[in-house]
């Protein structure tokens, strides 16, 4: 008899979505190819050496602990460190039992939709957003609602015109997603000011907010703006750290700061999910950050981002044409383009791919895929010279776009 999965498989697991774009991706990967596309840190810049030493120290002092079994929350003495860290480098009070490790970022707001979201509750992220989430939130079938951002980060007075309406209508969202600083995709960051509003907001709605920071530390100009889980005094706020742009993604570590409540339920998940996270690499993350090396690799990744930023910017304002935008981001690993309104990025992705480059097309990060003429480009990857032949093809991508019969040099005048 021949299995019949559809009868087997939960609406749940009907309902997951294979990302559109990863699969699009997967054709970029042919020798030749550029991709601006991944938002993958740059491979020369692993610490490799330095990773071998803290791997030889495990071996010497803690073998026998590194390949057993460990506690659920994550190794004691790792959890110890970052909290230590989080305190001097970033604000946030929290001690060692605050802390849960998980197996990267993308675990951990995976525990968010499994605790927060029941079928069809609503959730609150800005547009764009980081698409993971929206993966990670829709496998729990989570509805999204939408709120635009501004040159502040998140268009205030819109998210409390929405969060009105939805009361009307006897909605209060579960949380609200942030990635606060550098955000993934658009590189802007969420200002202090507003920080602070979106906590006075959540908390006069009674809502969560989970602050996704994989980008913070990677502060290139203008201060550092402190992370919004600092300023939260009443456990209103999940923070999420992670190993993956600051050391190794190949890591796959990181951690979850929350209450105590939060924390046990994770715990809870996580072992319903993994037991526990890898424990050797749990040891050498430890060893690497007591070392003090996560800070010298910090300051050595900020500076060769700036300075890919820069090669970015310099061939965008060669090669582009005029009427092209895009944003100077301080930090982090992204820049997001907005293209006339008549050009549709994914249309064009076609005519990219026949000049072998990639970006990721904007309205990807859009859950209504609204935004159809943005893209977002990654510089911290590839080399000087790739950057800017990536580019000098991209340009050529967009001006051929804008000839095509449809482009309509009035229509962009007027229209945007
Ligand atoms: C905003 C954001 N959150 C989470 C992740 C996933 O990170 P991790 O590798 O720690 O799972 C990424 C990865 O790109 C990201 O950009």
């Amino acid at each position: 008899m021949v299995v019949n999965y559809d009868r087997l498989f939960t609406s749940r697991s009907k309902s997951l979505k294979s990302s559109e774009i990863r699969e699009l991706l997967k054709l970029t990967q042919s020798a030749g190819f550029i991709s601006l596309a991944g938002g993958l840190p740059n491979p020369q810049a692993f610490p490799v050496d330095v990773i071998h030493e803290c791997i030889e120290k495990v071996f010497k002092t803690n073998i026998h602990n590194a390949l057993q079994y460990g506690t659920t929350e994550g190794l004691p003495l790792l959890r110890d460190v970052l909290a230590k860290r989080m305190k001097e480098k970033k604000g946030i009070d929290c001690e060692l039992h605050d802390i849960l490790i998980t197996n990267g970022a993308q675990q951990a707001l995976s525990f968010i939709a499994y605790n927060f979201l029941e079928q069809g509750d609503t959730y609150i992220t800005s547009a764009p957003t980081y698409l993971g989430a929206l993966q990670a939130f829709h496998a729990y079938q989570g509805n999204c609602e939408c709120i635009p951002m501004n040159d502040e980060g998140i268009d205030i007075d819109s998210l409390r015109r929405n969060l009105k309406r939805l009361h009307r209508t006897g909605i209060t969202p579960k949380f609200l997603y942030a990635v606060a600083t550098f955000q993934n995709p658009s590189g802007e960051s969420i200002s202090l000011e507003h920080r602070k509003e979106l906590l006075e907001i959540a908390s006069e709605y009674d809502f969560l907010i989970i602050e996704d920071d994989p980008y913070g530390e990677l502060v290139f100009e203008g201060k550092p703006i402190p992370p919004i889980k600092s300023l939260d005094t009443k456990g209103r706020v999940v923070y999420i750290g992670t190993f993956s742009k600051v050391l190794a993604p190949g890591f796959r570590l990181a951690w979850v700061v929350a209450s105590e409540e939060i924390i046990n339920k994770f715990a809870l998940t996580k072992q319903s999910s993994d037991l526990c996270s890898n424990m050797f690499v749990q040891y050498v993350a430890y060893e690497y950050v007591k070392g003090g090396y996560l800070d010298k690799q910090i300051q050595h990744i900020k500076t060769l981002y700036h300075h890919k930023r820069d090669v970015m910017i310099k061939a965008l304002k060669e090669y582009f044409p005029k009427e092209a935008k895009w944003n100077v981001p301080g930090g982090g690993m992204f820049l997001w383009v907005t293209l006339p309104k008549n050009i549709n990025t994914r249309l064009m992705f076609k005519r990219a791919l026949a000049k072998k480059v990639a970006y990721v097309v904007g309205d990807a990060f859009y859950p209504d895929s609204s935004n159809y003429n943005s893209m977002r480009l990654n510089f911290s990857y590839s080399e000087d010279e790739v950057i800017l032949e990536g580019i000098k093809r991209l340009a050529d991508v967009i001006k051929e776009e804008m000839t095509t019969s449809y482009y309509d040099k009035d229509y962009y005048v007027n229209g945007v």
